[in-house]
């Protein structure tokens, strides 16, 4: 169960001040009362017309400077369940009528603006820009330590990560220690990074490490018990990764 103290410091607008540095150029929109009512009451055919001038006009400028490519999201989640409303399923964004679309169409974001505690309904439009699934981690932090680093795009086999595993690790450990270690205000959550030289990393999210957070190549079972031990802070994280292209992974890499 999320607390009302997770939606709030996992929040996009939580966060995003402290990280702009490090994370991607992003607008963050309250939406207006009359579209949240529409949304809410499951309201398809939304006219953006509908909507008040300032809203429309922060969209409007917004997406201008994003020059029209961009990726959006509520405070918490993408609508990644309307993708194929999507161009080519990628979820991009280039006119106000595709939030519109994805917001109304999208799961997920029905479920986030039914549980806001109280805080503000968001849109947050990101610049749009081409990732490659195997440049995507998720990071786990427990008590203030890195302690597990996992490809998002799991259970894929990528063969260059048995090289470049060593350098990876490096690059994220150097920048959680840099950039997010005593910075955000929790203990024990994970953060995705990308990572795609020669450019730097950057932050794409954080989320709260519990039992429905996705911990692809970790399981919930062995990260639980982590949560009340203390480690030393150098302790080095485990990267782990589908290791042969019939999919077998290295006892060896067991979190302690
Ligand atoms: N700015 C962007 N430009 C292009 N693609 C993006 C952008 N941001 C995210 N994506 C792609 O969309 C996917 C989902 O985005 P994101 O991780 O932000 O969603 P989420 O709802 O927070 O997911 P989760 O629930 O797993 O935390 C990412 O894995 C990435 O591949
Ligand atoms: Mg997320």
């Amino acid at each position: 169960m999320l607390e009302t103290q997770d939606f709030r410091d996992f929040s996009i607008s939580s966060w995003y001040d402290l990280f702009k540095h490090v994370s991607l150029r992003t607008f963050i929109i309250e939406l207006p009362e009359n579209l949240i009512e529409k949304l809410s009451t499951g309201e398809s055919d939304i006219d953006v017309e509908d909507f008040p001038t300032d809203f429309r006009d922060n969209l409007k400028n917004a997406l201008n400077a994003l020059n029209r490519n961009a990726f959006v999201k509520d405070n918490w989640h993408a609508p990644t369940d309307a993708r194929m409303f999507s161009f080519g399923n990628t979820l991009k964004v280039t006119n106000v009528e595709d939030i519109l679309l994805y917001f109304t169409t999208s799961g997920i974001i029905q479920e986030d603006l039914s549980s806001t505690r109280g805080l503000p309904f968001c849109l947050a439009l990101k610049k749009w820009i081409n990732i490659h699934p195997a440049a995507e981690f998720r990071c786990i932090v427990i008590n203030n330590v890195l302690r597990g680093v996992t490809p998002r795009d799991w259970p894929t086999y990528y063969a260059h990560f048995k090289e470049e595993g060593p350098q990876i690790i490096e690059n994220l450990s150097q920048f959680y220690n840099e950039n997010v270690k005593l910075k955000f205000p929790r203990k024990s959550y994970v953060f995705d990074v990308v990572l795609s030289y020669p450019d730097k990393p950057f932050v794409l999210d954080f989320g709260p490490l519990n039992s429905k957070t996705n911990l692809y190549a970790f399981s919930w079972k062995e990260i639980q018990p982590l949560l009340s031990k203390d480690v030393p802070e150098d302790m080095a994280p485990v990267f782990r990764y589908i290791e042969s292209d019939i999919g077998i992974m290295d006892e060896g890499r067991r979190l302690k």
